[in-house]
């Protein structure tokens, strides 16, 4: 019996990739560059299911053609907004993704950077590596205690709500905007309050955490008149996705020295930075390492794997988006 044609689009942790190959006809992206868009577009039509991850823009333009053989794109990750899902759907194209699984890894990520801005973590390794530090003084890189400020929140699920419980254990007040009612259980663990507004998050908060899906009604959700809105010496943090954050204004809000410092993990148009975003000595930048732990990245790569064979053995998607 042939097995389906399957295509993997960067490289995966080694388990997953063994367990791949064993189960289908697998091709893999030995040199781990990303594929391009006339690859990705021809790989709808040769494979039978298409594994990609955060790196694949599949814009509904791949998807205008018919028929396609493939039947499921299984995505490495959680967040599919570089994925057209409607256009997907519309060719008949199962998509699923990776929920739950790097909960812990990210929201750790989310916390680490909190804790690197409000502590001036950058700059005291970056004037270290530098040679130019003069020693032990009392008013030296003096940051900012969290104990007894207010996290907001913004997009209280998993990650946003397992970031709230790290910042409790820190002596945080817990703020909450999300679009619906979050359960009284979360809100009784965190002692949090949900607010019915953005604006309202902002002005309650010293610290905002964003954990929104990217793409959508999200694009620039945090922007000039948000900046504009916070708290002097506000941190704010973004491991979510880059274009809910207008870089612009971020920019122009620590440039004003209204923003305390800021954290992101994500960009609008990664891999390619901003090249002005290095300047900021308050502004923490990351290669987008929110899921990057061995277990989190091994439990991804699994859970797409499942996706992909039980569309292919002609059953449910267990994570259909
Ligand atoms: C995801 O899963 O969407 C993450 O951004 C990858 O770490």
């Amino acid at each position: 019996m042939t097995r389906p044609r399957v295509l993997v689009t960067r490289r995966w942790p080694d388990r997953c990739e063994t367990a791949i190959s064993e189960a289908f006809d697998a091709t893999f992206n030995r040199d781990d560059v990303p594929l391009g868009q006339e690859q990705l577009a021809a790989a709808l039509h040769e494979y039978d299911a298409v594994l990609p991850t955060v790196s694949d823009a599949l814009p509904a333009a791949l998807f205008g053609g018919k028929p396609f053989r493939t039947k499921v794109l299984a995505n490495f990750g959680v967040g599919v907004n570089h994925i057209a899902l409607d256009a997907a759907r519309g060719a008949g194209i199962i998509v699923t993704n990776t929920p739950g699984v790097l909960t812990d890894a990210t929201a750790d990520i989310a916390m680490m950077l909190i804790l690197m801005v409000a502590r001036r973590a950058s700059e005291g390794a970056r004037e270290l590596r530098a040679g130019a530090w003069t020693g032990w003084r009392p008013t030296h890189l003096i940051g900012t205690a969290l104990a007894g400020l207010t996290l907001g929140v913004v997009g209280a699920g998993r990650i946003g709500l397992a970031t709230a419980e790290r910042a409790r254990a820190f002596g945080m007040k817990i703020v909450l905007y999300n679009r619906s009612p979050v359960s009284a259980g979360a809100m009784a663990a965190l002692d949090a309050t949900q607010v019915a507004s953005l604006e309202a998050l902002i002005e309650a908060s010293n610290v905002i955490s964003l954990h929104v899906p990217g793409g959508g009604g999200n694009r620039h959700l945090f922007g000039a008149t948000e900046f504009d809105r916070v708290n002097p010496g506000t941190i704010l943090v973004n491991t979510a996705r880059g274009d809910v954050l207008d870089e612009e204004a971020l920019l122009a809000s620590l440039a004003s020295g209204k923003l305390g410092g800021a954290g992101l993990d994500v960009f609008q148009n990664e891999p390619a930075l901003d090249q002005r975003l290095l300047d900021p000595p308050n502004l923490v930048l990351l290669p987008h390492l929110g899921s990057a732990t061995a277990t989190t990245r091994e439990a991804m790569g699994m859970m797409a794997f499942e996706n992909a064979r039980a569309v292919l053995s002609g059953g449910e998607a267990l994570n259909p988006c």
